[in-house]
C-alpha cells in the first residue's frame, strides 16, 4: 500500500466514524470533545454532524491556519495532560462524544498522553457515551480499561480507527 493509499483510508476511516458517531450518540445527551483542533478539519465536520450541541476544542494551541475557531470558551487550551484534569469544573454537563486525533504517529510516544486520557475522559463522559481515536487506548496497559468498551465497526474503522463506548 502506498503512503498516498494509507493517508486515503485513515482519512476516510476518520470521516466514517464522525459519520457513524451521529447514530451512535443519538440517545445521548451532552456535548462534544474534540481533542486536537488542529487546522479544525475534524472539528468543522463534527459542527456540520452536531448542529445543536457545543464541541470543546482542545489543543496545545490554535493553528493560525485554522479553518474554523472555536468561541474562547468552547476552547481548551494548553497540554492536554494538564486541561483534562480540571476540564470538568468548566464543562456544563458531561459530554456524549470524544474524538481524538493528536497527531500520535510513535505510538511509545503516545503512551503518556494516552494514559492520562484513560484516567481522566471516563470522569467527563456520560454513560452510554462514545470515545473515537486514531489510538488504540490499549496500548498502555495492553488491554482497555474497565471503564471502556470496545465496540467494533469494521467497515467504518478499517485497522485505522478505534471506537469505545463508555461504561
Ligand atoms: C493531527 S493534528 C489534528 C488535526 C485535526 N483533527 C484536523 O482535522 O484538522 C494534531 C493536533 O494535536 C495537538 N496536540 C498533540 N498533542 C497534544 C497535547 N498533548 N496537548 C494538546 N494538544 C496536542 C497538536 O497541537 C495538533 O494541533
Amino acid at each position: 500500500m502506498s503512503y498516498l493509499d494509507n493517508f486515503i483510508n485513515r482519512m476516510t476511516a476518520q470521516r466514517n466514524c464522525l459519520d457513524l458517531a451521529v447514530e451512535l450518540v443519538r440517545g445521548v445527551e451532552g456535548p462534544v470533545l474534540e481533542f486536537g483542533l488542529g487546522h479544525g478539519r475534524t472539528y468543522d465536520h463534527l459542527r456540520q454532524n452536531f448542529p445543536d450541541r457545543d464541541i470543546y476544542a482542545f489543543d496545545i494551541r490554535v493553528s493560525p491556519n485554522v479553518f474554523v475557531r472555536p468561541a474562547d470558551e468552547l476552547l481548551f487550551l494548553g497540554d492536554i495532560a494538564e486541561t483534562i484534569r480540571t476540564a470538568a469544573e468548566r464543562l456544563p454537563r458531561k459530554a456524549a462524544l470524544a474524538h481524538s486525533d493528536l497527531g500520535l504517529k510513535d505510538r511509545q510516544g503516545a503512551v503518556p498522553i494516552v494514559a492520562d486520557i484513560i484516567a481522566y475522559l471516563p470522569g467527563l463522559m456520560a454513560k452510554g457515551g462514545f470515545y473515537i481515536s486514531n489510538v488504540d487506548i490499549a496500548l498502555v496497559d495492553g488491554e482497555v480499561p474497565p471503564a471502556f468498551r470496545r465496540r467494533d465497526f469494521p467497515q467504518a474503522t478499517g485497522d485505522q480507527y478505534h471506537i469505545y463506548e463508555i461504561v
